[in-house]
C-alpha cells in the first residue's frame, strides 16, 4: 500500500479504514465483491515498519537442532524447490474485536478492528514441508520457529526482539507455504516481501513476513507472539485452552437492498455475504431478519474451499416497515458453528459471534 514519507498509509483509492499504520479493507455495500482479495486491497497488519529488503542479497536461514544441516536460502534455491499455489484467507487474530463492545458491551483493548481484517488471495511458495526435508529434518523435530526481518519489537522501551512466534510441526508439515508470490505477483512490501510463511486456518501472527529464519528445533520455545499476545489472558483462561492457533467460524452481511440500498416492504431484495472458517469448509449459513427467532438457510455460490471464504445470498421480501435486525450463523464442515455470544477475553481476540446487522425498511 501506498504510504507518506512518514510511514503513515496513503489511501487512494477510499478502501480502507485506518488503524494508525494498519488498515482494514472495506467493501461498502459492495455486492460484488471479488473472491480473492486485490493485494491493493488487502488489509495490513504491521507490528513495526515493513523493511526494506533486496530480493538479490535476501536469504533464508533454517537453523537447529532439528535439522540434520542448516541452509542458508535465496529466492531462486527457493524457486528450484518447486512451486505451488493455493486460494486461502488470512485474518488477524482480532478481527471484529470493536464488537466486544458494540455487541458484549465490553471494550477491549487494540486496534479496534471492524470485520474487515480478512482477505482471501492466490499464494504461491513452496511447502514448508519441502524446504525442511531438504534441509533434513529430524524425526525429533517439535516445532519451526518463523522469524521475522522487520526491525525489533519495542514496547514501553522493552526491546522484544524479533517479531516471531513457534509453529508445531504438525502444521509445519501439513499445509504451511513458505509464499513469494500473491495473486500471481511478488508480495507487496507490506505483505512480506521477498518471502512469507502462510498457515491457513491459523491466526494471522502465525503468518510470519519479511521470513529470515526458520529455526526448527527437538524442543519447545516460546515467544512473546504466544505468552504475551495472542493468547488467551483473562480468568477463564489457561493452559493448552489458552493457546491460539485455528481460526473458528465467521460469517457477515455485505449488501442489502436494491442498487440504492433501500429497502422496502413487499419488495423482494437478495442479500449477500460471506463465510469462512479456519481449516474447514463451510456447510450452511442460516440467516435470520428478525432478531434471531427464525432462521432460513442461504444459498452457497462459488468456491467453498477449507481456509477460504464462501459467498451466500438469501432472497428477502420484508414484509413490515421499520427496524429489523439481520443475523448470519455459519456452520463449518467439522459442525463448528457460531455463537451467541463470543468468549470473552482481556485482549479481546477471536470474536465470533453471530453480529447483529441492523435495517430500516421503508
Ligand atoms: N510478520 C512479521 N514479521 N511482522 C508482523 O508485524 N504481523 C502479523 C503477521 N505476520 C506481522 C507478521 C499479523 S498480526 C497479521 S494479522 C498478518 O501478518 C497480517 O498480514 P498482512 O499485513 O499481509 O495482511
Amino acid at each position: 500500500m501506498l504510504r507518506d514519507s512518514e510511514g503513515r498509509p496513503v489511501d487512494e483509492g477510499g478502501w480502507f479504514i485506518g488503524h494508525g499504520t494498519d488498515v482494514e479493507t472495506r467493501w461498502d455495500d459492495d455486492p460484488a465483491i471479488p473472491h480473492l482479495t486485490p493485494a491493493e486491497r488487502f488489509f495490513v497488519r504491521n507490528h513495526t515498519d515493513p523493511p526494506v529488503l533486496d530480493a538479490d542479497t535476501w536469504r533464508l536461514r533454517v537453523t537447529g537442532d532439528g535439522v540434520r544441516r542448516e541452509l542458508e536460502l535465496s529466492l531462486d534455491d527457493l524457486r528450484a524447490l518447486g512451486s505451488t499455489s493455493y486460494e486461502r484467507a488470512l485474518e488477524c487474530t482480532g478481527n471484529g474485536r470493536r464488537y466486544f463492545a458494540e455487541q458484549q458491551g465490553t471494550f477491549r483493548p487494540g486496534t479496534q478492528w471492524g470485520m474487515g481484517a480478512i482477505g482471501v488471495a492466490r499464494w504461491t511458495g513452496v511447502p514448508l514441508a519441502t524446504v525442511l526435508e531438504h534441509a533434513g529434518l529430524r524425526p525429533e523435530a517439535v516445532q519451526v520457529m518463523a522469524v521475522g526481518l522487520d526491525a525489533s519489537y519495542v514496547e514501553d522501551g522493552v526491546d522484544h526482539g524479533h517479531v516471531r512466534r513457534p509453529l508445531p510441526i504438525t502444521k509445519a508439515l501439513d499445509d504451511t507455504l513458505v509464499a513469494w508470490a500473491m495473486n500471481d505477483e511478488p508480495l507487496p512490501a507490506d505483505h512480506g516481501f521477498p518471502a512469507r510463511l502462510v498457515v491457513p486456518g491459523w491466526v494471522g501472527i502465525a503468518s510470519i513476513k519479511w521470513l529470515g529464519e526458520l529455526r526448527v528445533t527437538t524442543t519447545a520455545e516460546e515467544s512473546p507472539w504466544t505468552t504475551k499476545w495472542y493468547r488467551m489472558h483473562g480468568p477463564d483462561w489457561s493452559g493448552d485452552e489458552a493457546v491460539l492457533d485455528r481460526m473458528p467460524p465467521k460469517s457477515l452481511i455485505d449488501s442489502t437492498g436494491d442498487s440504492t440500498g433501500d429497502l422496502r416492504v413487499g419488495q423482494p431484495t437478495v442479500l449477500r455475504g460471506r463465510a469462512w472458517s479456519g481449516e474447514a469448509s463451510i456447510r450452511s449459513v442460516e440467516v435470520s431478519t428478525d432478531g434471531g427467532r427464525t432462521w432460513a438457510t442461504a444459498n452457497l455460490t462459488g468456491d467453498n474451499e477449507p481456509s477460504a471464504w464462501v459467498a451466500w445470498e438469501h432472497l428477502w421480501t420484508p414484509s413490515a416497515p421499520g427496524e429489523h435486525v439481520l443475523m448470519t450463523r455459519a456452520t463449518d464442515t467439522d459442525g463448528r458453528a457460531q455463537p451467541d455470544v463470543a468468549a470473552d477475553n482481556d485482549d479481546g481476540y477471536l470474536f465470533d459471534a453471530v453480529l447483529r446487522h441492523p435495517v430500516t425498511v421503508a
